[in-house]
């Protein structure tokens, strides 16, 4: 192994397996323009009637959006059928009043033009949809034929596209932009607006980021006016929209006057109303359950198999082929880095124990680890051996062979809220359906005999007493065997102490520590730095 391994150029097995939710930052709503519709044809000038009235019109309508509780005006002025205007300003269901009514007034520079951007100067009918509020007039009564609107649908794609499976990206944003339709169309009924977002347990690959994305953002709005019906069939059209116009991109938007809707990778809306009164809608937060784990995974099975293999090699390394025998006491997903071709590494020897050879087993006052990964005995009675980093590495072996982290909520149930990794892989194993316990997404590329070896050496190192796990010279053994038909059959797993037994673990193995015998053993009893080397 290689000394002072570099931290900055290695992944962790901990951040490629069980990656966390991303933490998101709520960015504050601005006001740029992303897509206007201002077909020539009809004009006015600009000393005409209309264009005051539409002056008049346009700064009622802002001022009356921004009062409203729903942010959402509709008006007409005019009475000459030439002069007669009709407008509509609607303002994204999560930014307060005083917002609203700032992204109003920009409006008119993109309506009327200010010699830069004049692409609706002079025209009569003009939908400007800016990224916190949109506004439409037109000489014609549009207010009365809300469903015909939808007809003019616009497109704002993002130039960041999904490089991997992009069909599979396109299908979660359109299952979370369905589920927040039916959220703004029937629940929502005051403000006809949703947002939320998806979390996906693989993620994706986009070009802008070598990181996996997990969280797709999505918002959807109708104005506030309409009947559930309606609002959901607006929606309904602009996701087929979405999906055949958008696909491939990683955010987009789709607008039409009456309902709008919005995807993107990054947290684009407000998490929390800032204006109390006027905000309804808290994001919704929808989760892919863990049936609906989906599969891009970047760790195949024989990445996943070598990664066992060199961790099992790197411990037997410690425990018997150095000069001294050190224990790692910490062994676990996040302390086995892996470099560019997915070699692991063993890091981390903070609290790693020089150790007798002559002795297999000593006691220790100060019990220090990672619960979830600490052999019973260690974490309650401060026991030392090299079993108890062959413990750790049966949780990280099972960790591996499952992708899901031994303590993974996924476990726990309603019955069993304790439950584990390491309960559940040893139920199915008593079931007589050890491959239950394998990561699904691994299903048609993993050989069984290897899957069922990893489970079944895993299950044998997590046994309860330290005298029945293997060494790791065993399992290095049973690892370059052909298949595990010989080895032995794994007694129950030592339940390790997940959440519900933290505190009684550390209670009893704080009293013991007082009474703690230290004893005459060759134990280095400083913790050391250590360098391994080739
Ligand atoms: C508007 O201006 C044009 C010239 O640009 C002029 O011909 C027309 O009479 C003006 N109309 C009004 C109502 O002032
Ligand atoms: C704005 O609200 C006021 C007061 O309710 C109303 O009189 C006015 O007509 C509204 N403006 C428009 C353009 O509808
Ligand atoms: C016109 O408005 C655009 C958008 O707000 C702005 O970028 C530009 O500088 C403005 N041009 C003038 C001449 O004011
Ligand atoms: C999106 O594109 C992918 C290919 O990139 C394709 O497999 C998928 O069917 C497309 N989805 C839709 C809804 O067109
Ligand atoms: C939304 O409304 C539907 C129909 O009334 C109801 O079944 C559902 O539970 C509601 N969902 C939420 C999240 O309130």
């Amino acid at each position: 192994m290689a000394a002072g391994i570099s931290m900055a150029t290695m992944i962790s097995v901990f951040n490629l397996l069980l990656l966390t939710l991303l933490r998101v930052r709520s960015v504050s709503a601005t006001f740029s323009i992303m897509n206007f519709d201002c077909p020539k044809g009809s004009s006015y000038s600009l000393n005409s009637t209309y264009h005051s009235n539409v002056v008049t019109l346009l700064s009622s309508l802002s001022a009356n959006a921004s009062r409203s509780p729903v942010g959402f005006a509709t008006g007409t002025l005019g009475a000459a059928t030439s002069d007669q205007v009709w407008g509509l300003a609607l303002c994204r269901g999560d930014i307060s009043g005083s917002t609203c009514a700032s992204c109003l007034k920009v409006a008119p520079v993109y309506a009327f033009g200010n010699g830069t951007v004049d692409y609706c100067r002079g025209v009569k009918d003009v939908s400007i949809y800016l990224d916190s509020c949109l506004l439409r007039f037109s000489g014609k009564d549009f207010l009365a034929s809300p469903e015909e609107v939808a007809n003019q649908v616009l497109y704002s794609r993002s130039d960041v596209t999904v490089t991997v499976n992009p069909g599979r990206f396109m299908e979660l944003t359109a299952d979370l932009i369905g589920k927040l339709s039916d959220y703004a169309a029937a629940n929502n009924s005051a403000l006809r607006y949703a947002a939320g977002v998806m979390t996906s347990s693989d993620g994706f690959k986009t070009a802008s980021s070598h990181q996996n994305v997990r969280d797709i953002f999505g918002l959807v709005q109708c104005t506030p006016d309409q009947a559930p019906e309606a609002c959901n069939r607006c929606l309904d059209r602009l996701r087929g929209d979405m999906l055949a116009e958008l696909n491939g991109t990683a955010g987009g938007q789709v607008h039409a006057v009456w309902c709008n809707l919005r995807f993107e990778i990054f947290h684009f809306y407000e998490s929390t109303p800032n204006d109390i009164p006027r905000k309804m809608a808290m994001p919704v937060h929808f989760s892919l359950t863990s049936a609906e784990k989906r599969c891009q995974s970047l760790l195949d099975w024989d990445t996943r198999y070598r990664i066992i293999c060199g961790t099992a090699r790197g411990l037997l390394y410690l425990h018997e082929d150095s000069q001294i025998k050190i224990l790692h006491r910490d062994l676990k997903a996040s302390n086995v880095l892996l470099d560019a071709d997915m070699n692991p590494k063993i890091s981390d020897f903070g609290i790693a124990r020089l150790f007798s050879s002559e002795k297999t087993s000593t006691l220790t006052s100060q019990v220090v680890g990672t619960l979830g990964y600490m052999a019973p005995e260690y974490a309650v009675r401060g026991h030392l051996s090299v079993k108890l980093d062959v413990y750790s590495f049966g949780v990280l072996v099972l960790e591996i062979v499952a992708g899901r982290r031994n303590t993974d909520t996924w476990f726990q149930s309603e019955d069993d809220e304790s439950g584990t990794l390491l309960t559940y892989a040893w139920d199915q194993w008593s079931k007589g359906t050890p491959l239950e316990a394998m990561d699904s997404c691994l299903n048609c590329q993993a050989p069984e005999s290897e899957v069922l070896k990893c489970v079944h050496l895993g299950l044998l190192c997590v046994q309860e007493k330290p005298a029945d796990r293997p060494t790791m010279m065993d399992v290095l053994v049973m690892l370059h065997g052909h298949s595990s038909a010989s080895f032995p059959a794994p007694s129950k797993p030592a339940f390790a102490f997940a959440y519900n037994d933290l505190s009684s673990a550390l209670a009893l193995s704080e009293s013991r520590s007082r009474h703690a015998e230290t004893s005459g053993y060759a134990v280095c009893e400083r913790d050391v730095n250590i360098r391994v080397q080739d």
